[in-house]
């Protein structure tokens, strides 16, 4: 295939794992990885495919909208797979106003660059967003692709407002554009403000599980890779200016999933059984908290013929496996602007 695909947000968490898969998959294609690196994005996570030849990573910021169209007028991207954001939603409260730079402004800088040089009518536009726009259910229901955007943090608002700009530019300039909205995901290379490998690096150090509320919040999970997966196959296959909901049928209470990975650390780590659910520690909750997520995720699994491949058993022994054996990556990550991160906002909970 002779496509070049720039992919933003490529050195963060989901991007790494879409980068990899499409440089290894699609050695004929051109794979552009670009990036801004804030303190999410981490070239770490590329080293075993930095070297291949048909990947390139550009440093750039898309919130700089003259630089953003010159680098399109000089990579000519054939498809765009768009993951570059702010992504985390403590911070969002903390500084909302980065996330609707980053998220909305920078979103549209990518959306004027692409409707700049595709004015042929030629290319494909993939956002990944998240199901965090559908809002907040109640203990039944699931997310389909037509439930009304009822977005409820900074974070997910400045994500609904980037996907209704992607629908506007489609219906607008005629943009060849899909959206995927995914649940939470989990696995290798995730920075550790994150649940999961925030309480891995926790119950390593036998340092306290900060649980927010009562812990009786919900989501759905699902391994990053099948995420990937479902990226590659929807910009391939998706139908143009479609949304996809992508989620794992795995919706856990986070006190569950804590006891679950608190015993799956005990094993790996050989410690007592129920040595580190003492260290769970009910917190002041998460201002505006949505109580539960769920995503409905057949339509991607009966036209596109995508499902997930792994069990939350399996995935969860895979990533504990793989932060055990990354000690670098993890106090590399966990070193400097962290430490300052991780006080300021658990300090006073
Ligand atoms: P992340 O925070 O790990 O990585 C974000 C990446 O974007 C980093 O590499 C960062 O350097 C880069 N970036 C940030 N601002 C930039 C800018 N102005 N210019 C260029 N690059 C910039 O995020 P993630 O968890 O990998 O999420 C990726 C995408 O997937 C996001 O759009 C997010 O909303 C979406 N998403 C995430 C999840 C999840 O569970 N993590 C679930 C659904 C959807
Ligand atoms: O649903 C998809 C979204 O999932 C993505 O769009 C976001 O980018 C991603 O960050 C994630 O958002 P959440 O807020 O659900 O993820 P987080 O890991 O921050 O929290 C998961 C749950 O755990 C949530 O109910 C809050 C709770 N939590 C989180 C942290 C960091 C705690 O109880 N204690 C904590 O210290």
């Amino acid at each position: 295939m002779s496509a070049t695909i720039l992919i933003t947000g490529g050195a963060g968490f989901i991007g790494s794992h879409v980068v990899r898969l499409f440089v290894k998959e699609y050695p004929e294609a051109q794979i552009v990885n670009l990036d801004s690196l804030t303190y999410a994005g981490n070239l770490e996570n590329l080293k075993d495919v930095e070297r291949e030849d048909n990947y390139r990573f550009i440093k750039a910021d898309i919130c700089d909208a003259q630089k953003t169209l010159e680098l399109f007028e000089e990579v000519r991207p054939s498809h765009v797979i768009h993951l570059a954001a702010e992504s985390h939603v403590d911070r969002s409260i903390t500084n909302p106003t980065t996330f609707v730079m980053t998220n909305v402004i920078g979103t549209t800088n990518l959306l004027n660059a692409a409707k700049h040089i595709w004015s042929d009518g030629k290319g494909v536009f993939h956002h990944v967003s998240t199901d965090e726009v559908y809002g907040s259910l109640g203990a039944t229901g699931l997310f389909t692709e037509s439930t009304p955007y009822d977005p409820r943090s900074p974070y997910s608002a400045s994500k609904a407002a980037s996907d209704h700009l992607v629908r506007a530019y489609a219906n607008t300039f005629d943009m060849d554009v899909r959206i995927t909205n995914c649940s939470n995901n989990y696995g290798p290379n995730q920075f550790p403000e994150k649940l999961i490998p925030l309480f891995i690096n926790n119950i390593k150090h036998k340092k306290a599980l900060p649980v927010y509320g009562d812990g009786l919040y919900t989501r759905d999970w699902l391994y990053v890779e099948d995420h990937a997966e479902a990226i590659r196959q929807v910009l391939f296959k998706g139908k143009s200016g479609e949304t996809y909901n992508i989620g794992g049928h795995n919706e856990w209470k986070n006190i569950n999933l804590i006891e679950l990975l608190c015993d799956v650390m005990d094993d790996k780590l050989g410690r007592q059984q129920d040595e580190s659910r003492q260290l769970i520690t009910f917190i002041k909750d998460r201002p505006g908290h949505d109580r539960r997520y769920a995503i409905d995720a057949s339509k991607i699994e009966r036209e596109i013929g995508w499902k997930p491949s792994l069990t939350f058993q399996e995935g969860l022994v895979k990533t504990v496996e793989w932060y055990l054996a990354q000690e670098e990556w993890l106090d590399q990550v966990t070193s400097g602007n962290y430490m300052q991160y991780y006080t300021n906002q658990y300090a006073k909970a």
